[in-house]
C-alpha cells in the first residue's frame, strides 16, 4: 500500500486532549479505508515529530487504540491496523428493501393497561395550579449535587455496589431519627424501608398485603394512583366518604361488617384532595377498628412538613402499639420529585416483606443518593431547607387565599387550611367543569373534583395547588381564573 500519511491537524485549544484527537483521527482513517487491516502505522517517534507533540502523547493514543481493538502492537516491529477490527462502520441489517423497523403490533396478547398516570396537559404559557407539586425552582440542587459528589468520591467501592433492598443504613437511620424528633414515631432503622417515592411504597404495600378479592377502603375523593396500585394487586377499591372531620369512620365500620376489608388507605394529616385534618376522635376510632379487625392502615403523609399554623398533628403511626399502621412518607415535596426518595415505616416483619418484594422489582435504590441525603439529614441541612420552603409556601397560601377573595369574592368558598400545599375551593354557584375549560383557554389550568372522585362524578370543587407557583404567578393565575368565571364572561358579552 501507499505509505499512510498524516492528514489531520491537532487543535490545541479544543478542550479534547491531544492523545484523544490523534486516536480519533486514526480510527476515522480506518473507517474511511485510508488505513486497512494489517497496514503498518508510523513509529511513535516519527508520528510525534510529524504532529509536533511529545512521543508520550502518541504512545497514549496508541494505548487507547490497542485497548479498543483498532490496532495491535508487535514488539520491535511496531503498530499495525488490527485484522480483527471492531465494526468499522455500523452495519445495516435491512436488506432486500424490507424494513427492519419494529413490528407495529405485538405477536401476542397484552393484558389490559392500568389507567396511566399522565402528566397534566398544560398549554405553553399557561399557569398550572398543580394539586400536589412542589416548586422545583426552590430545590436545593447545589446542596444535593455537592453531597452526591462527596459521597461517590469518598466511598465509590461501597456505594456503587449492590446493597440491601431496604436502602442504605445511613439514610434509614437518619429517617428514623427525623421521624422520632418531628413526628413522635419511635422507629429504629429496622422499621424503615427506603423506596423510590411514596408511589413505590404504596405499590409494594399492595403486593405485600393484598390477595385477589380483598377490599381496600379508600377516601371517596382521594389519590388515584394509589387506588390503581391496589387494583393491580387484584384488590377491589371501595370508597368511604370524607367530611370536615376527615374519613367517615362510622361508614368504614359498616363496610367492615359486610366486606373483606384488608386495608384502609388514608391521608389523615392534610387529606388529599380536600385538605381536611382527621379529628382526634376519628383517629382513635380508626386505630381501634384496625386493631380489632386486623386491618392494615396505609397512612400516606405526603406533605407532613408543610404545616403553618400551630403544631402539625402527629401521624396515626405515632400512637400504634398494635402495629396496624404502615406509614408512608416522601422527600418528593420537600426536596424534589425526580429524586424518587420515599419510605415505608412499620413493624420489622412488614419491612422485611416490603424489602423482599422490592428486591424483585428494583433490586435496590440509588445508594449514592441515599447516602448523600442521609448525610444532609444528619447535618441538619435538609431541615434548614424545609424551614425556608415552609416560610415561602405559607406566603403563597396566604397570597392565593387573598387573591381569591379579592377577585372572586363570594363566587367561591374555602377554608384556609392550617397546612398542606393546596386550597380546596368550592364554587357551588358555578359549573366548575365549564369554568375550568374557560380558564384553560385563558391560560390557567385548574383540576376539578371529578379527577379525584372514585365514582368520577363532577362535584363543585377545585383543588388549587399553590406550592409550584410563586406569589406573582398566583396573582396572575387568579386574574385569569376570574376573567374566565361565568359572571365576568356574561358581563363582557
Ligand atoms: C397523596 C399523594 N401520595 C403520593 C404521591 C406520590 O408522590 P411520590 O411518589 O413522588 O412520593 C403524591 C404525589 O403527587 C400524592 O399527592
Amino acid at each position: 500500500m501507499a505509505r499512510w500519511e498524516v492528514s489531520f491537524a491537532l487543535e490545541r485549544r479544543a478542550g479534547v486532549p491531544l492523545f484523544q484527537q490523534i486516536a480519533r483521527a486514526i480510527t476515522a482513517d480506518i473507517r474511511r479505508g485510508r488505513l486497512r487491516p494489517g497496514d503498518a502505522l508510523p513509529g511513535t517517534r516519527t508520528l510525534a515529530r510529524a504532529l509536533g507533540v511529545q512521543r508520550l502523547t502518541v504512545v497514549a493514543a496508541f494505548d487507547d487504540l490497542v485497548a479498543e481493538g483498532w490496532i495491535v502492537t508487535e514488539r520491535a516491529r511496531g503498530a499495525f491496523v488490527s485484522t480483527d477490527l471492531p465494526d468499522p462502520a455500523p452495519r445495516r441489517f435491512a436488506s432486500g428493501g424490507r424494513s427492519a423497523a419494529v413490528a407495529e403490533r405485538p405477536g401476542f396478547d397484552l393484558l389490559p393497561a392500568p389507567a396511566p398516570e399522565l402528566p397534566y396537559d398544560v398549554p405553553p404559557g399557561a399557569l398550572l395550579f398543580a394539586p400536589s407539586r412542589p416548586d422545583v425552582r426552590l430545590a436545593p440542587a447545589a446542596l444535593i449535587g455537592r453531597a452526591f459528589r462527596r459521597a461517590i468520591a469518598r466511598r465509590p467501592g461501597a456505594l456503587l455496589a449492590y446493597g440491601s433492598p431496604e436502602g442504605h443504613p445511613r439514610l434509614r437511620e437518619a429517617v428514623a431519627r427525623m421521624l422520632a424528633s418531628t413526628r413522635g414515631i419511635a422507629a429504629g432503622a429496622a422499621n424503615v424501608c427506603v423506596t423510590r417515592g411514596s408511589q413505590m411504597a404504596v405499590s409494594l404495600l399492595a403486593r405485600a398485603l393484598l390477595r385477589p378479592g380483598d377490599v381496600v377502603a379508600v377516601e371517596q375523593l382521594g389519590y388515584r394512583s394509589a387506588w390503581e396500585s391496589f387494583r393491580l394487586a387484584g384488590a377491589r377499591v371501595v370508597g368511604v366518604p370524607v367530611d370536615a372531620d376527615g374519613l367517615r369512620v362510622d361508614v368504614l365500620e359498616r363496610l367492615i361488617a359486610t366486606q373483606p376489608v384488608r386495608a384502609v388507605y388514608v391521608t389523615p394529616h392534610h387529606q388529599f384532595p380536600t385538605t381536611v385534618t382527621m379529628t382526634a376522635g376519628r383517629r382513635l376510632k380508626l386505630l381501634e377498628l384496625a386493631r380489632v379487625h386486623r386491618i392494615a392502615i396505609i397512612e400516606d403523609d405526603y406533605d407532613y412538613e408543610f404545616h403553618y399554623d400551630g403544631r402539625p398533628v402527629l401521624p396515626l403511626a405515632s400512637a400504634d402499639p398494635a402495629g396496624v399502621v404502615a406509614y408512608v412518607g416522601t422527600f418528593s415535596k420537600v426536596l424534589a420529585p425526580a429524586l424518587r426518595l420515599g419510605y415505608v415505616v412499620g413493624t420489622a416483619p412488614l419491612i422485611g416483606r416490603i424489602a423482599a418484594h422490592r428486591s424483585h422489582v428494583d433490586i435496590q435504590g440509588d445508594r449514592v443518593l441515599e447516602y448523600a441525603v442521609g448525610e444532609l439529614l444528619d447535618e441538619g441541612e435538609i431541615q434548614r431547607h424545609i424551614r425556608r420552603v415552609r416560610r415561602e409556601y405559607r406566603a403563597r397560601r396566604d397570597a392565593l387565599a387573598s387573591a381569591l377573595v379579592d377577585r372572586l369574592g363570594d363566587r367561591v368558598t374555602f377554608t384556609v387550611p392550617a397546612g398542606g400545599i393546596a386550597l380546596w375551593v368550592g364554587a357551588r354557584s358555578l359549573d366548575v367543569e365549564a369554568w375550568a375549560a374557560a380558564a384553560r383557554s385563558r391560560g390557567a389550568v385548574v383540576i376539578t373534583a371529578a379527577s379525584f372522585a372514585l365514582d368520577g362524578r363532577p362535584r363543585p370543587y377545585l383543588r388549587l395547588g399553590f406550592a409550584s407557583l410563586d406569589v406573582t404567578e398566583l396573582h396572575e393565575g387568579v386574574r385569569r381564573l376570574a376573567a374566565a368565571s361565568p359572571a365576568e364572561n356574561r358581563a363582557r358579552s
